[in-house]
């Protein structure tokens, strides 16, 4: 990991429209201003509730959807003004693995079309087409004999293998993992992130590792962004982060752990998340989590606290700690 950004994010919005019969009744603040850098090497790994706002940050980075405001830049590169020869340049070196093995791929094409087709629309020289696709499925623990199959003759597993021989095919730097293991079995699940983490090590692969399981993101992310309702919450280095949370929603993540960790439990923050997440259409006035947060205060209510740096490499949005600067 080198301590030059591959990608940098600032204050990305993404707000979707909710239509009445005659006019917008109101937005859904999916993403609501959100900064980050990551490394070129790195696993920056996203972390939150379901419908916090995960999948519309990686699909808006990855222009796949507009984004309401902000800017992205990849390899310095200003995402959103990228066209012809550069925006296809783009589309290749930043990928994405989906969590759904079983739609991302296209039902009536073999292993081989699947895996050739975006190379021949990038106009990528790869030699003889067979050799090189066989060579791309051995990388994946798969073989010869799965070329000119289809992909309902695979599992869930194997299909993720294919998915991700296709994007190897594009020699991609930056690769966004959306969940990519969370609908497989467990044994399944950890043989593809141990394949992830050897790919990064041999080919320098930066990650945005994005997950709702914290003991998942902690295995494989350098780095973790914790985000709530459209916004992220705190960053920090993974062992920090477990070792001592700062925002209340991140202990209360933390406390909400499975893991038999002896030395941790004792350690362990007591703090229950108390009802359900507000909606992000009308998300609360001030800290959007201080309904939940047992440590609210009349600020908390009133202001939304900025996300802040309370320590080198730590960052933090909660008035708790705007005392505490790095
Ligand atoms: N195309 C869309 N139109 C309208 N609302 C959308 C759209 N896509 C996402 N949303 C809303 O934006 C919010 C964030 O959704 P998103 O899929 O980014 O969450 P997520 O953190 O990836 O959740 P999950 O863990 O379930 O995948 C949700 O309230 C969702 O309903
Ligand atoms: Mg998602």
């Amino acid at each position: 990991m080198t301590q030059q950004p591959i990608i940098k994010v600032q204050n990305l919005k993404k707000y979707f429209p909710v239509k009445g019969i005659f006019f917008t009744k109101g937005y859904v603040k999916a993403v609501d201003d959100v900064s980050f850098e990551i490394m070129r090497g790195e696993t920056f790994g996203l972390v939150g509730e379901s419908g916090c706002g995960k999948t519309t940050v990686a699909r808006t980075i990855l222009r796949l959807i507009k984004a309401t405001s902000g800017r992205v830049f990849f390899e310095g590169k200003d995402v959103f003004k990228l066209k012809g020869d550069e925006l296809l340049w783009f589309r290749r070196k930043a990928q994405i693995m989906f969590q759904d093995p079983y739609s991302s791929l296209n039902p009536r094409m073999t292993v081989f079309e699947i895996i050739m087709e975006p190379v021949r629309f990038h106009k990528i020289e790869v030699g003889d087409p067979e050799d090189f696709v066989v060579g791309l499925l051995e990388t994946v623990g798969m073989n010869r004999d799965h070329l000119y199959r289809f992909p309902h003759e695979f599992s869930g597993g194997q299909r993720q293998r294919i998915a991700l021989a296709r994007i190897l095919a594009m020699k991609p730097e930056f690769i966004v993992l959306d969940e990519p293991t969370s609908a497989l079995d467990v044994s399944v699940h950890a043989q593809i992130l141990n394949m992830l983490r050897d790919l990064q090590r041999e080919r320098g692969f930066t990650y945005l590792f994005i997950s709702h399981d914290l003991a998942v993101v902690k295995y494989m992310s350098h780095r973790i962004a914790v985000m709530y309702l459209g916004k992220i919450v705190e960053i920090a280095p993974s062992d920090k982060l477990f070792e001592e949370p700062l925002h209340p929603y991140t202990q209360a993540l933390l406390a909400a752990l499975p893991i038999p960790d002896p030395e941790y439990t004792r350690k362990k923050p007591k703090i229950e998340i108390r009802g359900e997440p507000p909606s992000p259409i009308n998300p609360p006035p001030g800290c959007r989590f201080h309904p939940r947060c047992p440590h609210a205060m009349k600020i908390c209510k009133e202001k939304e606290p900025p996300l802040t740096q309370v320590e080198p490499g730590r960052f933090v949005a909660c008035w708790l700690y705007t005392g505490r600067k790095g």
